[in-house]
């Protein structure tokens, strides 16, 4: 028997009870003779006293240093009156140590466990395993596992069965780009690690599986960014014979379950979560993923300037799609000229050509685009959008999406200045009648905005035909805090439908048969009715621990660049192995 307690578990009813305990070196402090070490597993800490009367013990903890693995045997004592440490669970007593091994020695570690005082993360991704010692990261680890753990069990309550779909699939690009797999087996031929389950849950579904979950590693080769992995941990959810409210139901009482019991206080701002179509949410906050935990909602205002004296903003209206949105800033009058320019920056990062604005002071507006507004036009702008003495009201003019994006952007650069996205506050949102497709510059085409088995609405189905591109989809997306952490649809069981769909992406039969062909056959054997959704179990995470990305919440993930730094990966692989796979590796130019 290594220990017989842990080192959170003594309390003073111990008190005079011979313990054992086993752990790390959290701090060492030699008292001119008396050494205290605090001593540290996964569950807490323990004063440990060792007195130079007991000399043998004495004589090791003299050389011990943090991070050692120590066994130390003693008595239960309380701590002299005065000395009691009211902030630790075990803070009423010590160990007078009898007698101490070291299980095994530590190098000097390359930074500090026992201070939560940011390392260079660099180092910390390297020494993981250093890394998840400090509290914070195995506070997040254990949450971590105990929200996936309820997940499990509220899925179980309702009747779905969790599935483990296959690693190593069929490529079928589409959406981000894939992970690919050399097969030696066969020549040439390749496996892709999946993106998500997405097919095969639509498969079980034909295989009459009805409620299917699964906590699914998905993985993409895409950039990264703070919410993003190329491996990522989905809920990934699908069931049969159901309409979007069933699944937007049934996962908005999970995830209240979870704040309840996880973050209970954190304050919801909105139960039942308010729903917004995809329209309105980027027309009102510029955003699909809009944070609720403030107003400042975004105004059209590009009937008042049509033919106004800005050319800006009446050329804007002129073009097809063309508006100009306006966004008050209450109280922000006392932006300075930097600020100000630092959100004409996060404008133009998101496509806008200028942030123009008029600040509301005591003395009447002040802007530089004042001088082209008649009084009346002006009176009208400042009515619209609401401002008062002490706004600022910014302007977007551009296309819609453009415009509305923009300015999303800076409402959420201002609700940060302003202090207005509170950190103990979650606001939950649907969003829902997202667009089918969306045109892709990069490919010059429609693709699927979410992916080719997302459902059109059925009102919108003719429009396939003649305005593809204002189709809407049978899609919902769950926002929370302006983080989109889930989205789903109802899928397309009709093969008929579905070949319509292929056909306005402008896949072709063949390469429909050769990408999809295996999803196209199961639906001719009785698909059901059947949608799904999946959340981004790291990012909900992220938000209930409040970190500030999800690679504080996974146990060992990748850098910003997607490399692995503490095994160093993707590395080279020797070249037999690369001829095994029957591929090539090509020099760098
Ligand atoms: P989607 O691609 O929207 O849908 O992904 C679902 C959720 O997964 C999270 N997520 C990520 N998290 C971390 N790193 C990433 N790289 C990453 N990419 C996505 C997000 C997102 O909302 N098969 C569909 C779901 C369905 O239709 O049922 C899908 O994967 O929180
Ligand atoms: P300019 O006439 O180009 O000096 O622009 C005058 C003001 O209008 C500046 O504050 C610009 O940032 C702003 N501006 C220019 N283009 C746009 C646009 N498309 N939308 C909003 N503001 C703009």
């Amino acid at each position: 028997m290594y220990r017989s307690h842990t080192c959170s578990e003594l309390r003073p009813s111990h008190i005079g009870s011979e313990i054992t305990l086993a752990g790390w070196v959290h701090r060492r402090r030699d008292h001119g003779g008396l050494i205290f070490i605090d001593l540290r597993d996964r569950y807490g800490l323990t004063q440990v006293v060792i007195d130079p009367s007991q000399e043998g013990a004495h004589g090791i903890a003299e050389d011990v240093r943090s991070e050692f693995v120590l066994q130390v045997t003693g008595t239960v004592r309380a701590r002299p009156e005065g000395s009691e440490n009211k902030n630790m669970p075990t803070g009423g007593v010590e160990v007078a140590v009898k007698s101490l091994k070291v299980l095994n020695p530590s190098k000097t570690p390359p930074f500090e466990i026992d201070i939560e005082k940011d390392a260079n993360e660099e180092l910390r991704l390297q020494y993981r395993y250093l890394d998840l010692r400090r509290e914070r990261m195995k506070n997040n680890i254990v949450a971590r596992h105990k929200i996936i753990k309820s997940i499990r069990d509220y899925m179980d309550r309702y009747d779905f069965v969790e599935v483990e779909t296959p690693i190593l699939i069929k490529g079928t690009p589409e959406g981000s780009r894939e992970y690919i797999v050399p097969s030696r087996v066969y020549p040439g031929k390749f496996f892709v690690l999946p993106q998500s389950p997405q097919q095969m849950k639509q498969l079980l579904m034909v295989a009459g599986m009805d409620r299917y979950f699964q906590i699914a590693r998905c993985f993409r080769d895409e950039d990264q960014r703070g919410d993003r992995q190329p491996e990522f941990t989905q809920l990934d959810v699908e069931m049969s014979f159901v309409d979007a409210e069933d699944i937007m139901s049934l996962n908005e009482g999970l995830m209240i379950e979870l704040v309840e019991k996880f973050v209970p206080n954190k304050k919801m701002l909105q139960k039942p979560f308010p729903r917004l179509t995809w329209k309105e949410a980027m027309s009102t906050y510029g955003s699909d993923k809009p944070d609720l935990r403030f107003g400042m909602p975004i105004c059209d205002v590009s009937e008042l300037v049509k033919g106004c004296g800005f050319k800006v903003f009446a050329d804007a209206v002129a073009q097809p799609e063309g508006v100009v949105f306006a966004l008050r800033v209450e109280g922000a009058a006392g932006f300075t000229r930097k600020q100000i320019d630092d959100l004409t920056e996060v404008a133009k990062i998101y496509g806008a050509k200028g942030l123009a604005y008029i600040v509301m002071e005591e003395a009447g507006v002040k802007s530089p685009i004042a001088k082209f507004f008649s009084e009346d036009e002006m009176k009208k702008l400042v009515e619209t959008s609401g401002a008062k003495t002490g706004d600022i009201v910014f302007f977007g003019a551009d296309t819609f999406d453009t415009a509305a994006t923009a300015l999303g952007q800076v409402r959420l650069a201002c609700g940060d200045t302003l202090g207005l996205r509170k950190a103990d506050e979650l606001a939950f949102c649907w969003i829902y009648e997202f667009p089918l497709f969306e045109y892709s510059k990069e490919d010059k085409r429609l693709v699927s905005a979410h992916h080719p088995f997302t459902a059109p609405m059925k009102e919108d189905i003719a429009m396939l035909d003649t305005d593809p591109k204002h189709v809407r989809a049978q899609a919902y997306d769950l926002a929370l805090n302006g983080s989109e952490i889930g989205g789903g649809s109802i899928r397309i069981h009709d093969a008929t439908e579905q070949a319509k769909i292929f056909e306005v992406l402008g896949v072709s039969k063949e390469d429909c048969e050769i990408r999809f062909g295996h999803m196209l056959k199961a639906f001719e054997f009785g698909a059901p009715p059947h949608g799904g959704i999946a959340w981004g179990i790291d990012r909900l995470v992220m938000i209930f621990q409040n970190e500030p990305n999800i690679r504080e919440v996974i146990a060992f993930p990748k850098d910003q660049k997607a490399k692995d730094l503490m095994m160093g990966a993707p590395s080279e692989i020797p070249a037999i192995q690369v001829a095994e796979m029957h591929i090539e590796v090509m020099k760098e130019a």
